[in-house]
């Protein structure tokens, strides 16, 4: 093989097998869990620098990159029903392609989670800030609630609210499925209501000019609004919990993506056609669109609304925004307040993801066994989990929200493309093996979602191109420098169950 260090997919299996966990998941909650996953930053915060790319067009955004999540679903759900144990794509990646791409994959994951987890801390922050503001007139200084890119010196509620859930990891906070199910229903609430405000207001000379930045702001709106989906993913990380996961993996999987998609576009309606705001891109005096989350755009935010201009680009709290200016001020507040109540279930559940990805690499030796240490009172990775909480607060305090997700994105899409290609491989490498769910036309749905990958990724902005590629050699330093020679599986120790000391880690010739 040419990746070497093939991580046992029997081995991993056995995993799940001892652990063997209930199957009580069936198709309505695996739904609630992608859309309490998904539903975030991207949509209360992010439109706005959708629409600072795209202007109206970020309608067809949305759909292209709920489409590309669609396909790249697809492909999750047969490596999700087929490999039910914790990882993800690392997991997936390891058992099928090798260890090498399995780090790189890890390794583009603490972009994806971490880093998501910051852009939610500063989308809270804005809406947190909004309803201070204008529900208890507490002005807090612009420099105190933004980064230094985006015209401020620090974001402080942004880096409290990720302390706050750190702290609520350490001492073992999962969210329940009833604490969820609830959060959902918050979120889902606002943004109907949202909806039934919005749209009968809408006018239809707002939609014009539709596509002010053209195919190619289209596209690059679509991979900053990737975010919004971000998340869903999650639903394959519960395979080993659902029950029937050839007929509930799919449903939990696309359903979610679909109610997703349908609200997003509504919600976009209801920004863009409201009377009195503009939804077109903010441009400097030689008439080039300025980029979203830096001074200049700030600046200009600033002279504009000084002038009267209501662009909804400039709000960092675009639907509590439009909602205060179309004549709903108390609703918008109460918005305000279903996001601040909400978004950090989204920061907690990033933060946790990214806590299981850090484990189960240390586990495998490939990253460092402090990592994995277990405290022991709370019983949680208390260490990865205060490292991982310090990072967030750092990107939190110091980086614009569209910048971060764009960068969070970047991760993302490399593991979405690695699952697709993973799933090809091993329907050649192991054809016979059981698959509770198998993807549709493979050989059309895999490819597109590759390409579809590459494409949002190609559009996403220069700087997170370049900072993932530095993200990349980094990683691949540290994997020749430290966890190759320390890895379990080049020393010829798969563990089956590191949870359970009873069951010894099974030796096999180490691999080269
Ligand atoms: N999809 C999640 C959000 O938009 C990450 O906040």
């Amino acid at each position: 093989m040419i990746f070497g260090r093939i991580k046992p997919l029997d081995a991993i299996l056995a995993t799940a097998e001892k652990k063997s966990l209930h199957r009580s998941l069936g198709a309505f909650q695996l739904t609630m869990l992608g859309i309490g996953a998904a539903i975030g930053t991207g949509i209360f915060v992010l439109t706005a620098e959708a629409a600072q790319k795209a202007g109206p067009g970020m309608m067809v955004s949305f759909i292209i990159a709920g489409t590309v999540c669609a396909f790249a679903a697809l492909c999750y759900a047969e490596m999700a029903a087929m490999v039910p144990v914790s990882g993800s794509a690392y997991t997936y990646s390891y058992a099928v392609m090798g260890e090498l791409i399995a780090w790189l994959v890890g390794w583009a994951l603490i972009l994806e989670y971490a880093v998501a987890a910051g852009a939610v801390s500063v989308g809270w922050s804005g809406y947190v800030v909004g309803l201070l503001e204008h529900a208890l007139s507490i002005d807090i200084p612009d420099t105190l609630v933004a980064g230094p890119f985006d015209g401020g010196v620090i974001n402080l509620p942004a880096m409290l609210i990720a302390g706050l859930v750190t702290w609520l990891l350490v001492i073992g906070t999962r969210e329940s499925a009833t604490v969820n199910a609830v959060l959902v229903a918050i979120k889902v609430s606002a943004l109907t209501l949202f909806i039934v405000l919005a749209g009968p207001a809408m006018e239809s000379a707002q939609f014009s000019p539709f596509a002010p930045t053209g195919f190619l702001g289209i596209g690059m709106a679509a991979a900053s609004i990737f975010f919004a989906y971000v998340g869903f993913d999650a639903v394959s990380t519960a395979a080993e919990e659902t029950k029937n996961p050839q007929r509930n993996m799919p449903i939990g999987l696309i359903g979610s993506l679909a109610i997703c998609t349908i609200f997003y576009l509504l919600v976009a309606a209801g920004v863009i056609g409201a009377p009195g705001l503009s939804s077109q891109p903010v441009r400097d005096a030689a008439g080039a669109v300025l980029e979203p989350g830096s001074r200049e755009l700030a600046a200009q935010c600033a002279a504009r609304a000084a002038e009267g201009f209501k662009d909804v680009v400039c709000s960092k709290e675009a639907l509590a925004f439009t909602l205060r200016e179309i004549g709903w001020p108390q609703i918008g507040n109460l918005l305000g307040l279903a996001a601040g109540l909400a978004l950090p279930s989204v920061i907690l559940m990033m933060m946790f993801g990214q806590t299981r990805i850090f484990f189960v690499m240390s586990r495998d030796g490939l990253l460092p066994p402090a990592f994995s240490k277990i405290h022991p009172k709370f019983n949680t990775p208390h260490v990865i989990t205060i490292i991982t909480g310090m990072a967030v607060a750092l990107f939190a305090a110091f980086f614009p929200v569209g910048q971060l997700a764009n960068i969070s994105n970047s991760g993302t899409l490399f593991a979405f493309a690695a699952v697709s290609i993973a799933v090809m491989v091993i329907r050649k490498t192991d054809p016979n093996r059981k698959r509770p769910f198998r993807t549709p036309f493979i050989w059309l749905t895999a490819p597109i979602a590759i390409a579809g990958c590459i494409y949002l990724f190609v559009m996403l902005d220069h700087k997170s191109i370049i900072l993932f590629l530095i993200w990349a050699v980094i990683g691949l330093f540290v994997y020749f420098g430290y966890s190759r020679r320390r890895s379990h599986v080049g020393l010829g120790l798969i563990e089956v169950h590191e949870d359970d000391p009873d069951t010894p880690p099974q030796p096999v010739p180490p691999v080269n």
